[in-house]
């Protein structure tokens, strides 16, 4: 028997007889239901998607009704899963089919791929998984799974590395049940040939693994991009007047677009008093006119490229309170409704 049938045989047998691995996206067949987990998994652990799913699915159970939804209030369901932009394109994707198609999901793999924030990887997901064509998925897991088995040491991160992976995953793809197949290749890699002390022992393909062979499984896949981890200083000022504090919503191009915040300097770990000096100069507090009450120590949120350390200055303003350009006051109630990047909600959380 060809090899590549040879593996598509195992893997399904696995699936089939000892795949115990529960997802609630698991067995869906409407694309709406798909396209949205495949969204909220990308860059994102299941087990931490599970309950987003969930309550995404019971709000919005159709994508007409994602598509009728306020920004407002989906950004607040999406609050804490990070990568914001995923949001702001499941929106504009939900629109769009809503307007354009009348709701109804592309079923092709051609028509699923041009979907704003739709890569090849959740393509294929959605077109195996909704409509069982033939496109192999190529994660983190498959790249795992196929390197070790095959002995491949091309990198991941490499055009050659992604180009070579795409191919031998298609051929090796089982045409009769590519949904079943890329499903089992997933669950595969996330339960038995884990990054970590993967489970050789009683894995099916122990005999044949080149990697077990040659002692290199916690060596491979072979990656060979190191991200870099730039440090930023965030000091935000949370200033209250008569109850209402003042915010205003983040835009353009940086990081946490569409999401709320207190007014934002950023510097080089500024000492307070120059923090404050800053803040007068900028217009957003009047000297003499505010009490500083209490600063935080400094948090930390990693980000994928940043490591963001924001510290927090509770500031009471006097009676003749000014709003500062482009900020708004809002009362504590409607707070809770707003969406705001985690570092700021746990503060939030944990002031009040
Ligand atoms: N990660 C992303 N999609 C997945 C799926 N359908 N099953 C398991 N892991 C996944």
């Amino acid at each position: 028997m060809e090899p590549s049938k040879q593996f598509a045989l195992r893997l399904l047998k696995w699936h089939r007889e000892k795949n115990t691995r529960q997802m609630p996206w698991k067995g869906e067949k409407d694309p709406y239901k798909i396209w949205l987990s495949e969204i909220i998994l990308q860059q994102t652990r299941v087990e931490q998607g599970w309950d987003y799913y969930n309550r995404f699915i019971t709000t919005y159970p159709t994508i007409q009704q994602l598509a009728a939804a306020t920004d407002e209030r989906v950004y607040k369901l999406w609050e804490g899963l990070g990568y914001y932009s995923r949001c702001r394109n499941l929106l504009a994707t939900a629109r769009l089919i809503s307007t354009e198609r009348k709701g109804q999901f592309p079923s092709r793999y051609e028509d699923i791929l041009v979907l704003k924030g739709v890569g090849p990887y959740t393509a294929a997901a959605i077109a195996s998984f909704a409509f069982n064509l033939p496109h192999a998925v190529v994660d983190g897991n498959v790249f795992r799974v196929l390197a070790r088995v095959f002995g491949i040491t091309l990198s991941s991160d490499s055009t050659e590395g992604k180009k070579y992976f795409t191919q031998l995953a298609n051929q090796l793809l089982d045409p009769r049940s590519p949904g079943e197949y890329n499903q089992a290749i997933m669950d595969f890699g996330a339960v038995v040939c884990k990054p970590a002390a993967p489970l050789c022992t009683g894995c099916p393909f122990q005999r044949t693994c080149k990697a077990y062979q040659q002692g290199k499984v916690e060596e491979w896949p072979v990656r060979t991009k190191k991200t870099t981890v730039k440090d930023r200083w965030f000091d935000y000022l949370v200033i209250e007047n008569r109850g209402r504090f003042l915010l205003r919503k983040r835009i353009g191009k940086d990081i946490w677009a569409n999401l709320y915040e207190f007014p934002l300097l950023e510097g080089n770990r500024l000492s307070p008093k120059a923090v404050l000096k800053k803040a007068e100069g900028l217009g957003l507090l009047t000297s003499g006119q505010y009490h500083a009450v209490n600063i935080s120590p400094w948090h930390e949120q990693l980000l994928s490229h940043q490591k963001i350390h924001a510290r927090f200055f509770d500031v009471e303003l006097g009676p003749k309170a000014k709003k500062p350009e482009g900020y708004v006051w809002v009362s504590r109630k409607k707070i809770t409704e707003l969406a705001f990047p985690r570092l700021i909600a746990k503060y939030w959380t944990h002031r009040r």
